[in-house]
């Protein structure tokens, strides 16, 4: 099957990549000048990489390049099984390359959004035939992150999903199916991680440094919070932020913060630009307070948001928990799933806690989800 992938930036490239390496004709277009170039360009770097790492060998970094066309032209997306789209973020452009692509290929190609933000339903209600189209959410970079995100909007058919699911499962990816609502699973689940950070930084209960030290050394994640998001960028995390706080009604869940707006507008993106919530051109380590009861009351603080997110997104029917579970070990590298988590925890001990930030702080923002009211009046577990 001919897949075809419309959009040659950093997820269009790398989308490419995976389904040369599974075999697949494709076919890479970009309409922007010299962004096929750099695609190209870079991809044959990271083969080549691959090549010195032995993880390929010399004949298929060959056979993936000569299975890709690199092309300007969109009419050369013609004879796809699969068309996946990776363009900017914009809804108006997004609905006019899917028309686009509509009258060029067959009625049984199944025409795919990357979207982070847009539902999938808007992106489809663009075509004529709208029960083709899904939501395919790979996370960056695309090749090296297990999870894919599947999206059926309200038009899509149980066969696209069902065909889109075994397609990227054939591919070794994980795959999750979600809801189509702002955030899908892991773009909504892990907003605390970044938000009650910066909430427990404002209040000045601890500095950067000891946040992201306990989380790392007590709570067992790979990056702390602060780490990840001048890894992610101030900008685009912030971004994430604010439209999944839009897209909620201004839910106070997922208000964004101000310490993180200005750093944005500083120009401290994170390591991109030398400087975020640290400073990448100097030397110095900055100063922990290993404090191992303050750090875990941090950790505890930052979890229990991250599990009523969780359980929030399994009592709206977001996802399945396994599927919840899943997206949050394989799309960010949690070292549990987060309903797992909550039984080890016990789901009394996390309602409580809740409960006493929500009395506390009188904000709406602490406010624990209904499932884990329900489930401690019923005395259950997630497993
Ligand atoms: N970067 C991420 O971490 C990430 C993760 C998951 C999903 N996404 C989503 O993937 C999509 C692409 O993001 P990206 O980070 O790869 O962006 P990018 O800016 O790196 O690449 C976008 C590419 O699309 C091309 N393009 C723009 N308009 C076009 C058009 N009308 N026709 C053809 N090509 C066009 C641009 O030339 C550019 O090469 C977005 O919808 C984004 O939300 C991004």
């Amino acid at each position: 099957m001919k897949v075809s992938v419309v959009g040659a930036g950093t997820m269009g490239a790398g989308i490419a990549q995976i389904a040369a390496t599974n075999g697949h004709e494709v076919c890479l277009y970009d309409s922007f000048d010299g962004a096929i170039e750099t695609a190209e360009s870079k991809l044959k770097k990271i083969l080549n990489r691959l090549v010195e790492k032995e993880r390929i060998t010399q004949q298929e970094n060959e056979s993936i390049l000569e299975r890709i066309n690199f092309t300007k032209e969109i009419k050369n997306i013609t004879g796809s099984g699969l068309v996946i789209e990776a363009i900017i973020e914009d809804l108006d452009i997004k609905q006019k390359v899917f028309s686009e692509i509509e009258k060029l290929v067959d009625e049984d190609c199944i025409i795919a959004s990357n979207t982070s933000s847009l539902s999938i339903a808007s992106i489809a209600s663009a075509l004529k035939k709208s029960d083709r189209v899904v939501g395919i959410h790979f996370f960056n970079p695309a090749p090296l992150m297990p999870l894919v995100e599947i999206i059926p909007a309200v038009q899509t058919s149980e066969s696209t999903l069902t065909k889109a699911k075994s397609i990227i499962d054939s591919w070794g990816k994980v795959t999750v199916i979600a809801k189509d609502t702002p955030g899908f699973i892991v773009n909504r689940v892990a907003r605390p991680f970044y938000g009650e950070a910066l909430r427990v930084y404002e209040e000045g209960v601890a500095d950067f440094a000891t946040i992201d030290w306990a989380m790392r050394e007590l709570g067992g994640f790979r990056m702390g919070p602060f780490q990840l998001m001048d890894y992610i960028g101030n900008d685009i995390n912030y971004t994430v932020t604010e439209t999944v706080f839009t897209a909620f009604y201004y839910d106070q869940r997922y208000k964004p913060s101000f310490t993180q707006k200005r750093m944005m507008e500083a120009g401290y993106l994170g390591r991109k630009s030398g400087r975020g919530y640290y400073n990448y051109s100097t030397e110095n380590t900055p100063k922990i307070n290993e404090d191992k009861e303050l750090g875990q009351q941090i950790v505890n603080r930052i979890l229990v948001m991250l599990i009523n997110e969780a359980a929030d997104a399994l009592f709206l029917n977001i996802a399945t928990k396994e599927d919840i579970d899943l997206s949050m070990t394989k799309g960010v590298n949690y070292p549990k799933g987060l309903l797992v988590w909550a039984d080890e925890i016990g789901i009394k001990n996390i309602l409580s806690q809740l409960e006493d930030l929500q009395n506390e702080y009188g904000e709406d923002r602490y406010r624990p989800s209904p499932l884990l009211k329900r489930m401690v009046a019923t005395n259950k577990t997630f497993y």
